[in-house]
């Protein structure tokens, strides 16, 4: 694994992105990041104190498309293990892969596709100690949730190690054993949401995510099942 740190930089996945002999695994982290990016082209306001980081996957031609669309998901397990390895025990998964502790996101995860790689951008909420206003009821740190610091370089590191590992299993066949610990950790399962898709927007009640790694939805008395980067989930009634 090969580490690069920079103090400030716009986006560690724009950089990712732009370097042409990146390897599988490479890391590029930022103390603080002045144009973070969060999907769905929102700002993710990147200040000192969290981990802010890229690494890459090399697209495997064995695997399809359709396989791929599972990666977002496989790293959102990895992240919720990495958590619970640091003794954050309370997290869950919003469909398809955003991290939230005591209903409020603690990380997010950003997979872009650039060539032959997948370029793998995650933000966690590490040290931080107040949000601003706009932000502060729907976002947490690991330092607020456990009032510990942590050694952000050490939680990279073994993020990706972990991302590593679940993404060797899903190569292996593993998928199904991943899916389970989504499953078990789905914070979205009986919630009211609004889903938008283009310039459209449903309402219904969310029934849970199938072994495709699909969320069903219950709209207007219908069964619907979604892909994930098919549509958003927005306005959540918890
Ligand atoms: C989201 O929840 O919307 C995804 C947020 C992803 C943020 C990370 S921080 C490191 C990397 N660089 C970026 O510009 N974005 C990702």
């Amino acid at each position: 694994m090969r580490i690069e740190k920079f103090e400030e930089i716009e986006s560690t996945n724009e950089y990712m992105k732009l370097k042409s002999e990146a390897e599988e695994w490479d890391v590029v982290y930022a103390v603080l990041q002045t144009k973070g990016r969060g999907r769905n082209g929102k700002r993710w306001v990147s200040n000192e104190g969290g981990a802010w980081f890229t690494t890459v996957i090399k697209e495997n031609k064995a695997v399809s498309m359709s396989e791929y669309v599972k990666l977002p998901m496989i790293i959102g397990a990895a992240l919720l293990n990495t958590l619970n390895t640091l003794g954050i025990n309370s997290c869950k998964i919003k469909w398809p892969n955003d991290i939230y502790v005591n209903d409020k996101k603690v990380c997010g995860i950003l997979v872009e596709k650039s060539g032959e790689n997948f370029i793998v951008g995650i933000g966690i909420n590490v040290n931080i100690e107040k949000f601003d206003k706009e932000v502060e009821n729907i976002a947490t740190s690991l330092f607020i949730e456990s009032n510990k610091k942590y050694k952000i370089e050490e939680i990279i590191i073994s993020t990706v190690e972990n991302i590593k590992n679940y993404y060797e299993i899903f190569l292996r066949g593993g998928w199904i054993g991943i899916i389970e610990i989504i499953l078990k950790n789905d914070w979205l399962k009986g919630k009211n949401v609004d889903i938008i898709s283009g310039s459209s927007i449903d309402n219904g009640v969310v029934k849970g995510i199938n072994k495709n790694g699909e969320i069903e939805i219950v709209v207007s008395e219908k069964l619907k099942t979604y892909c994930s980067g098919e549509i958003s989930i927005k306005n959540i009634k918890i």
